[in-house]
């Protein structure tokens, strides 16, 4: 199955001439690729990466209105306008960071596919997974990323076996069903993609700190590929 690589760039890069040149040269890359990647931006960079050729953009976050009065949200029918295909919801850094509650994710999720925009759903595990599954029916059209807090390389970084992976995403497609995506997150590397999909039984990653290196997001997606 073609890989689904999407990269989380949490709040980087500093300047927009930096997300730019970063976006273009993985794009220049991945062209010929038999891969689908999925560059997620801060918002502000959204509008200046769409035009790149090659790679899909998508957001970090988004509302569960699409309009109306909620200062500093960005609601997904403007995400959808612009031209994102995808938006991450969930991460854990909102949960643990910020006080995003499962009812909210789960709000944020409907609304999102209600536009049209891929959701892609983070949770840490199973019980999390069976928790929204309660509070949205399905997960049709989404995507989802076994993505444990501690396995964030700025949260630790520990590493989960591949056996181990495997197990937990089985449990988890009993819940969300065979059609639906899974990708595993959580300090994935160039060195670990490829063992990381055929082991792990996942269709791709969602990539933080390796995703900022243009060099070593390249060498992970096409070990993606030629796994
Ligand atoms: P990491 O981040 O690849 O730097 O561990 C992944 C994420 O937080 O989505």
């Amino acid at each position: 199955m073609k890989p689904l690589i999407i990269a989380n760039w949490k709040m980087n890069p500093p300047t927009s001439r930096d997300a730019f040149v970063l976006a273009r040269e993985v794009a220049k890359e991945v062209g010929g690729l038999n891969a689908r990647v999925v560059l997620c931006p801060p918002f502000t960079f959204i509008p200046q990466l769409l035009p790149v050729k090659n790679v899909r953009i998508g957001a970090q976050n988004c509302s569960w209105q699409n309009s109306g009065p909620l200062t500093g949200e960005v609601s997904p029918v403007q995400l959808r306008n612009l031209g994102c295909s995808h938006v991450i919801l969930g991460h854990s850094e909102r949960k643990k960071e910020l006080g995003e509650t499962l009812g909210m994710v789960a709000k944020k999720a409907k609304a999102a596919k209600k536009t049209g925009l891929i959701a892609v759903l983070c949770v840490e595990n199973t019980a999390e997974l069976r928790s929204l599954k309660k509070k949205m029916g399905s997960f049709k059209g989404m995507v989802i990323v076994f993505e444990p807090f501690f396995a964030i390389s700025t949260k630790g970084g520990k590493r989960v076996a591949p056996e181990i992976i495997a197990k937990t995403i089985r449990e988890m497609k009993k819940v969300a069903g065979n059609t639906t995506p899974f990708l595993y997150g959580g300090s994935v590397g160039a060195a670990s993609i490829a063992t990381t999909i055929s082991e792990g039984n996942v269709q791709g990653a969602l990539v933080g700190a390796a995703s900022l290196n243009a060099k070593e997001f390249v060498k992970l997606v096409k070990n993606a590929v030629s796994r």
